[in-house]
């Protein structure tokens, strides 16, 4: 299966990180009937002093022609705010990349690193949260006046209707047996929309059981019992709140991964990081988000389950023998971004090969 995969390495450390994801990718393409083809689509911050824009006509358009998009991350020290981030936000309209997802799994070795206690910790964290990403205040429709400034919070049924039976699929995929929609419909009118529309289409899921969590009692619960949990969808505001709430349950930010994803279309997968300039050109970034990026792109746009499966099992091996310096133990070996990436790379090749 012939794959055309676009790669954007970014600024700071989003080269570093990038690197080790597609170090992951060629052993995939090695060991499994995958052929992957990368080509380079520049854009961020570095772009924009050479060229002035931060996203050429041409990388948009190498994107485009590619079937995922693996990226790493944009932004200058130098630069005011926004003016290489902004690039993120014309891929994710540009492409309608409407379901945001992340994934918060705590593995079982990186326990001690999790900020929690032991008892809120439980049985574990596992939870997959689904973030709409393209309606609601996000959407920009607004005005900033001297005196009063507003946003509206605009939602569509199916803004609302898409990104729920996304969630819905991805549950029973995952052999999940519950889902939790998170909202503020006693107050807001957008969530009462989609809290109607959540129902309607639990219907279809007759397996799968249901509970409606106003939003800011989710954040009580999601760092007093995390593990009560599996697939939560929610409002894009909400969710960009509470996954970088939950991301931090994981035990290091650059753990973290995502995916912006338009089912069937190009799709774009990103640690959730930044391109953290305190530690670029180091050789120390964490390239697990990343490497979990490349896991989900697997598993999301080229239906593979089983070789995501075999890259996240991979990280928990590798994590058993050397660690980076955000996530380091004294009895394993510290490693740098690239030696990280060989050990996942070995592991996973041991993998495949069998
Ligand atoms: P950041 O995520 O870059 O860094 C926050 C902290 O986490 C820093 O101490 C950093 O060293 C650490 N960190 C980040 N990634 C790590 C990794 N892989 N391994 C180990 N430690 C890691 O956030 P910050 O500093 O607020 O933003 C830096 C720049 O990145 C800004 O220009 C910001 O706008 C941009 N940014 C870009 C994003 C993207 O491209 N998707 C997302 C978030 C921020
Ligand atoms: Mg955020």
């Amino acid at each position: 299966m012939k794959k055309i995969i676009a790669i954007t390495r970014g600024d700071g450390c989003g080269p570093e990180v990038v690197n080790e994801g597609i170090k992951i990718l060629r052993i995939v393409s090695e060991f499994t009937d995958f052929d992957f083809k990368f080509m380079d689509a520049p854009a961020g911050g570095e772009v924009w002093k050479r060229y002035g824009t931060n996203l050429p006509e041409q990388s948009f358009e190498t994107i485009k022609r590619s079937d995922a998009l693996l990226f790493g991350a944009l932004g200058l020290p130098d630069l005011q705010p926004g003016v290489a981030e902004s690039a993120i936000l014309k891929i994710r309209q540009g492409l309608d990349l409407y379901v945001n997802l992340r994934p918060i799994k705590l593995y079982e070795t990186l326990r001690e690193r999790c900020p929690l206690k032991d008892e809120f910790i439980g049985d574990g964290i596992d939870i997959t949260i689904v973030r709409e990403n393209t309606e609601g205040l996000y959407k920009n429709i607004g005005k900033l006046g001297e005196d009063s400034a507003e946003n509206l919070m605009y939602y569509t049924r199916k803004g609302c209707e898409r990104i729920i039976k996304y969630a819905f699929g991805l549950a029973k995929r995952k052999g999940h047996n519950k889902i939790t929609s998170v909202d503020k419909a006693n107050i807001l009118k957008p969530s009462q929309l989609w809290r109607k529309i959540f129902h309607e289409i639990s219907k279809n899921y007759s397996e799968i059981e249901t509970e409606d969590i106003y939003i800011d009692a989710f954040c009580q619960w999601l760092i007093r019992a995390p593990f009560k949990f599996q697939t939560v969808v929610t409002e894009n505001m909400f969710g960009d709140i509470i996954s970088d709430e939950a991301a931090f349950l994981i035990g290091s930010l650059g753990m973290a991964s995502s995916g912006n994803i338009h089912p069937g279309k190009v799709s774009m997968y990103e640690p959730i990081h930044g391109s953290a300039p305190d530690i670029a050109g180091k050789g120390i970034a964490n390239p697990i988000g990343t490497i979990l990026s490349v896991k989900l792109m697997m598993q999301e746009s080229f239906n593979s389950l089983e070789i995501g499966d075999e890259i996240d099992k991979a990280v928990e091996d590798a994590l058993h023998e050397g660690r980076t310096v955000d996530i380091t133990n004294k009895r394993l070996k510290t490693l740098s971004t690239t030696e990280m990436g060989d050990l996942i790379a070995s592991k996973l090749k041991n993998r495949l090969k069998v």
